[in-house]
């Protein structure tokens, strides 16, 4: 942090506000003094505001990187995996084989659900949204470990990070098992992460699911590009949540609540659906049209990002993740791949795109990946809770480990000024 200066002019009066730089990004303003002033910033959206200091993840949108405790995500996916990322999120350096390997096993020592926990899955309808369901059943989670619930234990707020990053993955496929109508799946313990959640998935009582390594591996890598994502809307509610002193599993709940909406996480499954709405590469110039048509709410779902203005760097490797599955599973001739690149393709070229700054965003492939290994559109954004969880945890414990206060966000009010109730 420096000691340079803002200076401004409110009410002819100067205020100098603190400058502070990070080690990347924008400097920042303090304008924690300002209420002493008797103003207040105004920023729906938080368009630009820096609502906490972390060393979590950064973000260049202007270059298109991400880097997780400094490391690109490219380098990521191509040489770590998913749990290797959930320690250093946590921890903030690479673990050491010996790390890695008390790691895993503890995750691995952590997959089963508590058994009550089954009984919550009958109040809801088979059809219910999957996304309900996970609100629904993480939540619950609060309701169990009276062991250690005192969060400012290091050891309490430990314990409850593996048994998320372990237990979200069961939860998950207990979810979709629920809707088929089939016995949920038990994890297995000689499989490793992404294997298990694929077993419990798809095997059945009557026979195994028959794990394919480069399914396995594009699964974990799904999951490694929705890890984590700086202050975006759902790591932000669990935040806010969590400075309250709440559960921080119903933290984690707040979380996927606010990542189920079209316009973040839930924009996945948006995706597919308009590519199925598209149907056929002749009707993309329509679509376009509609995109650009301010009349028109339809938004090309997987475009866009608030940070991103150039590509999105998950969704490059996600679109070599899309290629390499559909390669191995004999459906490159996949339709909707035709139709989404020959979209990307032409979204790309147009001014209207171009001056706004618009790519494709992780969602714009991940879901023609998961609907080809078999999981249903209903499923995408569970998948993607499922792997923001140990971001929104590390967010929640940086948070939580440090000094924080609780957010009260403040108002421009507009409303009726003081007025007497009418004598009767
Ligand atoms: C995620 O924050 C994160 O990091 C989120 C995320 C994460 O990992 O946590 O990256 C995950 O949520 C990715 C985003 C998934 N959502 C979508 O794909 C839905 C479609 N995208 C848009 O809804 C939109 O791009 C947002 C919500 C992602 C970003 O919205 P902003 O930053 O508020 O931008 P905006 O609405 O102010 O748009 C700026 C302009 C507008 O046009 P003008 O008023 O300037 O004329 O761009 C237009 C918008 O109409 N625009 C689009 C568009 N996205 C923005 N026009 C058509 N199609 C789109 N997809």
């Amino acid at each position: 942090m420096t000691d340079k200066n803002a200076k401004l002019s409110v009410g002819g009066k100067t205020i100098e506000l603190p400058i502070f730089s990070g080690t990347e990004g924008p400097d920042v303003i303090d304008v924690r003094g300002l209420v002493a002033e008797g103003v207040f910033t105004y920023d729906p959206g938080f368009m630009s505001t820096a609502a906490c200091e972390s060393k979590i993840t950064f973000i260049d949108g202007d270059n298109g990187i991400l880097l997780h405790r400094g490391f690109p995500i490219e380098q990521l996916a191509e040489s770590s995996d998913y749990l290797e990322l959930c320690f250093l999120l946590l921890h903030g350096e690479l673990p050491s084989k010996e790390e890695s390997e008390n790691f895993r096993a503890t995750v691995q020592n952590h997959t089963m659900v508590h058994d009550q926990l089954t009984h919550f899955f009958n109040g809801f309808r088979r059809d219910a949204h999957p996304m309900a369901v996970m609100c629904g059943v993480v939540g619950a989670l609060s309701a169990f470990y009276h062991d250690s619930m005192d969060f400012s234990d290091q050891d309490h707020r430990e314990i409850a990070a593996f048994r998320l990053i372990a237990k979200m993955p069961t939860l998950a496929a207990m979810c979709y098992k629920y809707s088929l109508g089939q016995p949920f799946m038990y994890p297995r313990n000689n499989l490793n992460y992404a294997e298990n959640f694929l077993h419990m998935m798809f095997s059945t009582p009557c026979g195994d699911y028959e794990i394919n390594p480069v399914i396995a591996r594009a699964m974990d890598r799904i999951f490694m590009l929705h890890a984590d994502h700086e202050q975006n809307a759902s790591t932000s509610t669990v935040r806010l949540a969590g400075s309250t002193g709440a559960n921080p599993f119903a933290c984690i709940a707040s979380g996927i609540a606010a990542l189920w909406g079209p316009a973040h996480g839930g924009a996945n499954e948006a995706v597919l659906t308009m590519l199925e709405e598209i149907g056929d590469e002749a009707h993309i110039d329509t679509f376009i049209a509609k995109a650009k048509d301010k009349n028109d709410p339809f938004r090309l779902m997987g475009f866009g990002h608030r940070v991103y203005k150039n590509f999105d760097p998950r969704a490059k490797v996600m679109r070599q993740t899309c290629d390499e599955v559909l390669s191995v599973l004999g459906k490159q001739d996949d339709p909707l791949l035709k139709i989404a690149k020959r979209l990307e393709q032409i979204a790309l070229e147009d001014q209207y795109f171009i001056d706004r700054k618009l790519y494709p965003n992780v969602d714009f492939y991940s879901g023609i990946i998961l609907r080809a290994i078999g999981i249903p559109v209903s499923m995408f954004t569970v998948i993607f809770a499922m792997s923001r969880t140990i971001g929104w945890f590390a967010h929640w414990n940086e948070m939580v480990s440090g000094n924080y206060k609780i957010g009260r966000p403040r108002q421009l009010y507009t409303g009726y000024s003081k007025r007497d109730y009418p004598s009767k």
